[in-house]
């Protein structure tokens, strides 16, 4: 193999992809298209069960919407692990297609093949569709309130080592090389992303998360970028830490409440917000967002639970995740009433009055008795 080729093709995509940046200036506005699309992918393992149940969810509180043709609900099959196996990709492109006639996307969890394991090692259906629909923002809450935490983290979700986290190197079996990207663009809109968020909501601190004393070269220019975005928000307190300190600074209980929002370049975002959310109860009590210019798709921050599914029991599988992801998604999309509603009856039947419990086995309630017990609250 050309190695120095193969370098050259990279460093130009990436170039490319650059150029895109540049031109791709506006955020789409949802309330001002004619019709909003809404994707519902089932994904892998307890996906399917527990997306249905959020996409009842939706489909009851967006009833009247549905109605008048502002809102469609699509959903889209094939986004499997077999189909993908199957494929050679990491989403086949008629499930790609059918995913770009949306405007957002509801999706449950989707494999992630691993080195060794019985799936051809195609790239992850997140990753890709992350890369695929541009969106850059990974927004992930945590919030605590008894303990005083209130966190946003805003991970970058395109660059990194995501980038090309499939197109390493392997030279002469002894050398193994990946390549890390960070850009100037990509970068300048994580950022202004956080800090538009926290002056929309009070907030009135930003920390910039990075390992910038030891990678030089790309986590210097997402700090050294960050910090010049930061420039244009004065009222705004910003700060750096490293992630490894961070890390630690989440556990320390005088210090953790001081931080809002967060910053950080993928990986380090990766790894941070499942630590955050394992304090507010695991990683399946936590809805992310995924956020571009033109798509955005929301999804639960845990796996497909194959093991559950093995077991018969997907369908006592627990759809708070991805039913809290549909309230982001609500927000998004600019139902702010419907998602408050919504987010307030999840926080009624899991934290307050919690009159059915869900254990994952025959001991609790499936998965479509929890969903109607959140519809009965609202
Ligand atoms: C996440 C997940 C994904 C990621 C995996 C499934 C590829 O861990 O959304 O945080 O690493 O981004
Ligand atoms: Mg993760």
């Amino acid at each position: 193999m050309d190695y120095m080729k193969r370098y050259e093709d990279i460093i130009k995509m990436q170039l490319d992809r650059i150029e895109k940046m540049k031109k791709d200036t506006d955020f789409v506005d949802y309330q001002a298209l004619d019709k909003i699309v809404i994707g519902i992918i089932g994904g892998d393992g307890i996906g399917p069960a527990i997306t249905e149940h959020a996409h009842k969810v939706l489909r009851t509180l967006l009833a009247d919407q549905v109605a008048t043709g502002k809102v469609e609900f699509k959903v889209i099959e094939g986004c499997t692990i077999e189909n993908r196996a199957a494929a050679g990709k990491a989403i086949p492109d008629d499930v790609l297609a059918e995913i770009k006639t949306c405007n957002v996307l509801l999706k449950g969890p989707t494999t992630t093949p691993r080195k060794g394991d019985k799936w051809a090692n195609v790239e992850s259906a997140n990753v890709a569709m992350r890369k695929e629909l541009d969106l850059f923002a990974n927004v992930r809450p945590v919030k605590i309130p008894e303990k005083g935490i209130d966190w946003t983290f805003f991970r970058e979700n395109t660059e990194c080592l995501y980038a090309m986290g499939s197109q390493g190197v392997t030279i002469e079996d002894d050398l193994a090389v990946d390549f890390r990207v960070i850009t100037t663009q990509g970068t300048e809109r994580i950022a202004r992303m956080a800090f538009d968020y926290a002056k929309a909501n009070g907030k009135d601190r930003v920390t910039i998360v990075t390992k910038a004393n030891v990678v030089k070269t790309t986590d210097g220019k997402f700090l050294d970028v960050c910090k010049k975005v930061a420039e244009e928000y004065p009222e705004i307190e910003t700060d750096d830490w490293y992630i490894d300190i961070m890390t630690a600074k989440l556990v320390d209980e005088k210090r953790r409440g001081q931080f809002q929002v967060m910053i950080l370049p993928n990986l380090y975002g990766d790894i941070l917000t499942d630590e955050a959310a394992e304090f507010q109860g695991g990683v399946g009590t936590a809805g992310s967002a995924n956020l571009g210019k033109h798509y955005a798709m929301f999804e639960a921050i845990h796996g497909s639970a194959p093991r559950m599914v093995q077991e018969g029991r997907d369908k006592y599988a627990d759809p708070c995740s991805v039913i809290r992801a549909g309230a982001m998604l609500l927000s998004h999309i600019g139902y702010q009433e419907q998602a408050d509603k919504l987010f307030a009856a999840i926080e009624e039947c899991t934290v307050k009055e919690k009159k059915l419990r869900i254990t994952g086995r025959e001991d609790g309630a499936t998965g479509a008795q929890f969903a109607d017990y959140i519809l009965s609250k609202i």
